[in-house]
């Protein structure tokens, strides 16, 4: 399973709304979807490009996706967490991604390398 980071802080430029819009967004993904992980964090120094999310998980690429909308992106957010779950190593399909997804990938890091004990 992923672990889906949302951060929580995310406002938009001129947006004073409460609950801030990321709130919004972990909200709603947490209700939709019992079977995955989402963790709250505050900024994923995307902060210009918000909302934000994180998907990760051990041994796999993890990627950052932004300008995401709380009122229109969660169904999205929840197919590519779901895709990044089922993939062996976190790099889904390109035409397989919600078309937000494709367009809104801020940044792809590569898996933590295995570290290898002294002999
Ligand atoms: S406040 Fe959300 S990325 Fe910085």
């Amino acid at each position: 399973m992923s672990t889906l980071f949302v951060c929580v802080s995310c406002r938009r430029e001129g947006d004073p709304s409460e609950p801030r819009p990321g709130a919004r967004l972990f909200a709603a993904l947490s209700q939709q979807a019992a079977d995955l992980d989402i963790q709250p964090v505050e900024c994923l120094s995307n902060c210009t490009r918000s909302c934000t999310v994180a998907v990760a998980a051990p041994g796999k690429w993890t990627y950052i996706v932004g300008n995401l909308d709380p009122e229109q992106n969660v169904d999205d957010v929840l197919q590519f967490a779901r895709l990044h779950g089922a993939s062996a190593d976190g790099l889904t399909v390109w035409r397989e991604r919600p078309v937000h997804v494709r367009k809104n990938t801020i940044a792809r890091v590569p898996p933590m390398p295995t570290v290898k004990e002294p002999s």
